[in-house]
């Protein structure tokens, strides 16, 4: 297949773009490098990827509109390009809006009416559900920051360009991806990174907050196999297993052999007190079933982020 992976040089879309040509598709990858983190952490995410004859790489930002040739041809459209996190979405709506929205508009005009387009895969994420987002497809959608506000309203906007236009649209809703290039910001790379540099791990809430985390390389799996879903779709997609944050730091304990020390602090605006995907759905439709426990993702990230500190 022809395959356009957006936010190609991100967490997941590196390694979506991975796995896309070690299965024999030919692959371009777009990102612009927002500054959300920085540049050379997702140069090095790309390292494997620039000087693969099936691979190409376009440094566009799709909020200033798609030039046709980038799209033209392409089979699998796989749209993870985004400004993530919630917590700073409070501090810049603009860019939020820009790069989730605006950006999503502009790739969904680019693909109208394109012969050859089979899907278009749009990575939303669980904080369309709020702070409780615990359950399966059926949950009421009430975001609880801007962030999930961006990729709920782009959401709509991918269904509303499916029923009008035709565009082949399947929408998966991630659940805490974690594993190897985990974004520096997220709490298992902040957590790993004290431990492994003997810091205080600092602690938001009471560290009860339960999480369905999701293995990257299962989330990867099952974003390639939604290609073979029904366009107008929505599925969860998560990890299955369920643990608290003071159970993940446990864990980590063991993983390391290192203890943790903690300092508390109040609970952040938004913050989602309980995240777990039912994924009966997704496996019922393609099959797919998360096959990475916790304990082994998280030996392996830690084995990632030990590579980095040298
Ligand atoms: N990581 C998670 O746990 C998680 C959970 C739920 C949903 N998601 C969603 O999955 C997708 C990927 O997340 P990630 O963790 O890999 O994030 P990431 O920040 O590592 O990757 C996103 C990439 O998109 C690029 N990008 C942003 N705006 C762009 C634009 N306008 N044009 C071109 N490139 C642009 C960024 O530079 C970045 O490299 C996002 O859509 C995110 O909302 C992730």
């Amino acid at each position: 297949m022809m395959c356009v992976v957006t936010g190609a040089a991100g967490f997941i879309g590196s390694h979506l773009c991975e796995r896309l040509l070690a299965d024999g598709h030919a692959v371009t990858g777009i990102d612009c490098f927002t500054a959300y983190y920085p540049r050379p952490v997702k140069e090095r995410n790309l390292a494997g990827l620039l000087g693969r004859p099936t691979f190409s790489f376009r440094e566009i930002d799709l909020s200033a509109g798609v030039p046709a040739d980038v799209v033209a041809g392409a089979e699998w459209v796989f749209h993870l390009a985004a400004m993530p996190g919630l917590t700073r979405s409070w501090l810049d709506f603009d860019t939020y809006n820009r790069h989730n929205l605006t950006a999503t508009h502009r790739l969904l005009e680019a693909l109208k009416g394109s012969p050859t387009l089979k899907r278009l895969i749009y990575a939303s994420t669980s904080s369309v559900y709020g702070k409780y987002a615990s359950g399966d497809e059926t949950l009421p959608t009430r975001p609880s920051s801007p962030y999930g506000i961006t990729k709920l309203a782009s959401e709509q906007l991918c269904r509303v360009y499916g029923d009008e236009f035709g565009v082949p649209v399947v929408v998966l809703r991630y659940f805490s991806v974690y594993g190897p290039r985990q974004r520096p910001e997220m709490g298992y790379h902040l957590f790993i990174h004290a431990i492994l540099t003997g810091r205080a791990i600092t602690l938001t809430g009471d560290g009860l907050q339960v999480r369905g985390n999701t293995y990257v390389a299962d989330c990867v799996e099952a974003t390639i196999r939604a290609t073979q879903a029904m366009p107008g779709e929505t599925f969860n997609l998560g990890g299955g297993e369920l643990v608290t944050v003071l159970e993940v730091l446990r864990k980590l304990e063991r993983i390391t052999g290192k203890s943790v020390t903690i300092e508390r602090h109040a609970p952040r605006p938004g913050d989602q007190l309980a995240t777990g995907a039912d994924v009966t759905k997704l496996s019922r439709h393609i099959g797919w079933k998360p096959t990475t426990g916790i304990d082994e993702g998280l030996a392996r990230q830690v084995e990632w982020q030990r590579s980095l500190l040298g």
